[in-house]
């Protein structure tokens, strides 16, 4: 996720800016930037790559006395990370330089009108037309050209901006981007999050969605989207700089588990036209001639991405009507795989990294296959090799146990199924009305929270767990497992639920946990049969089910209730309490749960 830093006071800009970057280095990045007024101008110094080299070529002597500025980290979404794509950007002019989380939806259209009215873009970024419509839309305000430029975005930002024309202030909007401002005395402060605040003060304001902010050496006004002052509520930090990274959770994990509404939406933004149509843009170009042609897909992947990757061969499958398998990057490498031009092969990887899945798709493209990579780091190996490219824009996952990454690549693989069902004259359409509702119905299930942690207090007590279902609530249980035995140290085994009576059936006696997934209506009774089958050995049994269920009652010891959602889109909310679940079990027995023992955040060998 991208870091922003301003300041406006009486110390040297430069060295507050760095150190600011540098506290927001664990959010990750590819490329850092600042721009810094003085004299009556504002000079951008940026670069690709780590913060290190950043410093290597800003000009301190230049700017020693300056004591305005803004400085960024960036982690890429349009266009890849190079040092033009690097933030601050300027409009063609550069007296207004701005810095930008989030993702501007409507930067294409932006980016076309702007240019035909004459505007010169240097980059590839979202971010660059907002410079460019400070300079269209200015007249003789500052705070009014914000208002306006604002009007004509869609999307989520974080926005920052410094310009000549209104000197030694920062002025900054925020809508679904965090934004969290710094009271200091004689000098104030902008960043996207708490720890870069924490060497100059500790009371704060977290802006809301639709605040602007207006920050000077002594003063800082809040409005409202108007032009209404606002009275904000002051926030006391009283984190330490640890806590603060992981904005006061206790694991960069359960941080994670909690920002997948805002994931999800994110990975959302810009792909549903007006028109009721899923397109992807930047770095896709899968046409629909090409997808006409597909006799077979086959999605490859390891670990978390391997089990977002049965979910795809399911969507595909009922969606599309094209044959799809999911398969393991390490064996399909290696087992002379049936691939030929008319097939499409999809490799999911969180990282873009991993070493089996690279090779696979290489291997793929050998065969003559055209693929697709879904992934969350732009410019990684994969998006780079890949034929097309979906990102999911989940931002950085620190933990090793994946959450954010794996329901927003379900997401991107749900929106991806109905793309290829739209061009082949498929009705799939039906479902984007209901992916729209997942972040809301997301959280909802989040608030359950407490509730899941009773529950792991009691289950961290176990050494064995299984986890049961059918259709997709089985691709759902394979992951739950997972999470569970990385973290915990739980054994843990999934099994179609029908599945059991063939063996595994002998190991459930007196209090051994099954959690039990029943989400699709369609083999529901069959579920239920198999959880009674459990429930007569002395089974645990935790139902997962849709709201409104009462049958489970008669049969589970504990039920989590999920808001009711198409079954097809069920796996992206059914696995958030097995996150919690497993988060907690964790905590409960003392484990390391962002650092697991023997793994490694990216498989980079083989
Ligand atoms: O970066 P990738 O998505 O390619 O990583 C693949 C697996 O190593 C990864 O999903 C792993 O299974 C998870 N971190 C487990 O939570």
């Amino acid at each position: 996720m991208c870091g922003i830093v301003g300041y406006v006071g009486k110390r040297q800009v430069v060295p507050v800016l760095l150190d600011g970057l540098r506290r927001l280095e664990y959010r990750g990045y590819d490329s850092a930037g600042v721009a810094i007024a003085q004299n009556g101008t504002v000079k951008v110094s940026k670069k690709a790559g780590r913060l290190s080299e950043l410093e290597e070529v800003v000009p301190y002597e230049e700017f020693s006395q300056a004591t305005i500025g803004i400085g960024h980290t960036r982690w890429a979404t349009h266009g890849k990370p190079t040092d033009d794509n690097a933030h601050p950007h300027q409009d063609c002019t550069g007296d207004f330089t701005v810095i930008h989380n989030g993702i501007i939806e409507n930067y294409a259209e932006l980016r076309r009108e702007l240019k035909e009215k004459g505007h010169v873009f240097r980059s590839e970024t979202d971010t660059e037309v907002i410079a460019h419509l400070f300079e269209e839309l200015y007249e003789d305000n500052l705070e009014e050209t914000m208002k306006k430029v604002i009007a004509r975005l869609e999307g989520s930002y974080a926005l920052v901006v410094v310009s000549v024309r209104d000197k030694n202030k920062l002025l900054a909007a925020r809508q679904d981007s965090p934004l969290v401002i710094g009271l200091g005395k004689g000098e104030n402060l902008l960043a996207s999050d708490i720890p870069a605040l924490l060497p100059y003060t500790r009371e704060t304001i977290i802006m809301e969605d639709g605040q602007l902010a207006i920050l000077t050496e002594d003063s800082v006004t809040i409005k409202d989207i108007k032009g209404n002052t606002i009275e904000p509520k002051i926030f006391h930090v009283h984190w330490d700089d640890v806590a603060a990274e992981k904005a006061g959770y206790e694991h960069f994990m359960l941080k994670e588990i909690h920002e997948q509404p805002k994931a999800l939406k994110d990975t959302l933004a810009g792909r549903i036209t007006e028109d009721n149509k899923v397109k992807f843009a930047e770095g896709f170009a899968l046409t629909p001639e090409m997808v006409r042609d597909i006799e077979k897909v086959y999605l490859i992947a390891c670990g978390t991405a391997y089990h977002a990757g049965l979910v795809g061969k399911h969507l595909i499958e009922k969606l599309v009507g094209i044959p799809a398998e999911a398969d393991v990057a390490s064996e399909f490498r290696y087992r002379d795989p049936l691939v030929t031009d008319k097939t499409l092969v999809v490799v999911v990887s969180q990282s873009g990294e991993t070493a089996d899945t690279l090779a696979a798709l290489r291997e793929s493209k050998a065969r003559g296959a055209r693929v697709v990579a879904v992934t969350n780091v732009v410019g990684s190996s994969v998006a780079r090799e890949a034929d097309d490219v979906i990102y999911t824009w989940a931002g950085p996952e620190i933990a090793v146990a994946s959450t954010k990454a794996y329901t927003t690549q379900l997401l991107a693989l749900s929106l991806f199924a109905i793309y290829l069902a739209q061009e082949r004259g498929k009705e799939a359409t039906y479902l984007l009305e209901e992916i729209k509702k997942l972040p809301e119905k997301a959280s909802r299930v989040l608030e359950t929270e407490a509730r899941i942690k009773e529950l792991a207090e009691v289950i961290a007590k176990h050494d064995d767990a299984f986890y049961i279902g059918r259709g997709l609530d089985f691709a759902v249980s394979l992951e739950g497992q997972l999470k569970l035995k990385e973290i915990s140290y739980i054994h843990a085994e999934a099994y179609p639920a029908g599945e059991l009576k063939h063996g595994t059936l002998a190991l459930i006696t007196e209090g051994t946990p099954v959690i039990s997934l029943a989400t699709q209506p369609s083999l529901y009774e069959k579920t239920v049969s198999n959880i009674q089958e459990v429930k007569a050995r002395g089974a645990y049994v935790v139902g997962i089910v849709k709201e409104g269920d009462e049958k489970i009652n008669e049969h589970a010891d504990v039920v989590i209730n999920i808001p009711e959602v198409n079954p097809l889109l069920s796996p992206i909310i059914a696995v958030l309490p097995l996150q919690l679940l497993s988060y907690y079990a964790a905590v409960a027995r003392g484990e390391d749960v962002d650092k697991p023992r023997n793994l490694a955040k990216s498989v980079t060998v083989e």
